[in-house]
């Protein structure tokens, strides 16, 4: 366990550190000023209206079976693409609310290829947190914006981000910042009270070009009696280990529930070559130096 040098107020304390290790997440308060927030809520709106909503109709959706080889969503890990929400288009295929109040969500490589996005996520205070947790060479493979949009933001089933960023061993890290309020209402993230003592359950393989999820564990996902939901204030950040299961249900609210978030490996463990996001000396992986 890292000790803090005495003086130095920590990032987080070592009583974090350990809730961390047995809850698999942290709450942070008032990580990000508003300005930071409002800088990042306008870097999206800028490339949500530089996007060409008619050349391109992906949807993002966590139904496996939609995108087996959905190229758009494939090829867009070193790149900035935009996702629709699943109920952005009426029964005619036309957007039924404005561009902007449409897209599901903004990924990949935000952080490498948006000047702005690169210094919200190239915080010197989020490697030095990736190392208290044990990562020794933090490497940032994704960034998403998520915009969960009013009254069409779409659920996010159970999962588990190792099942995307598998290590050998397990490393991976979300940083996931709220941008705005989140809360039960407008469709926060909810979270195991379980922990992290629990398999991993699924990877999301890319074999020739299509990908498909291998099932490593039959154990149920938590029902309602052990889902925690954390709702939180703009500017908080919530970190959590690759093994936490977490969901957030549909937003039906009139209010959006925008987040980023990062996921991070530790470039000391393996990266599997079957993860659907691989880099090349094009666009190599960083960390957040
Ligand atoms: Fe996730």
């Amino acid at each position: 366990m890292k000790q803090w040098p005495a003086g130095k107020t920590p990032l987080i304390t070592q009583r974090d550190i350990e809730d961390f290790g047995q809850q698999g997440y942290v709450v942070l308060e008032n990580f990000k000023p508003r300005e930071e927030l409002e800088g990042l809520r306008a870097a999206a709106a800028k490339i949500i209206d530089e996007f060409d909503a008619e050349g391109q109709r992906s949807i993002f959706t966590t139904k496996e079976e939609t995108r087996p080889r959905d190229d758009y969503f494939l090829t867009s890990g070193d790149k900035i693409r935009c996702f629709f929400e699943e109920e952005a288009f009426d029964a005619n295929g036309q957007l039924a609310q404005e561009k902007a109040l449409s897209i599901n969500k903004i990924g990949h490589a935000m952080h490498d290829l948006d000047p702005v996005f690169e210094q919200f996520s190239r915080d010197p205070k989020c490697g030095e947190l990736a190392r208290a947790l044990g990562l020794q060479d933090p490497q940032i493979w994704q960034s998403m914006y998520i915009f969960k949009q009013p009254r069409i933001g779409g659920e996010v089933h159970w999962h588990q981000d190792a099942t995307f960023f598998y290590t050998t061993p397990i490393s991976v890290l979300t940083f996931w910042f709220a941008i705005d309020d989140a809360s039960v209402e407008n469709g926060c993230l909810w979270v195991s009270k379980d922990g992290i003592d629990t398999p991993l359950r699924q990877r999301f393989c890319l074999r020739d070009g299509a990908t498909e999820m291998d099932d490593l564990s039959n154990a149920p996902w938590p029902n309602d009696n052990c889902a925690l939901p954390l709702e939180v204030k703009a500017g908080t950040l919530v970190l959590f280990h690759g093994l936490l299961p977490h969901y957030s249900p549909p937003n039906r609210s009139d209010r959006p529930r925008h987040a980023y978030t990062l996921h991070v490996t530790d470039g000391a463990c393996e990266y599997s070559d079957l993860n659907w996001i691989q880099r090349g000396p094009e666009l190599r992986v960083r960390g957040f130096a």
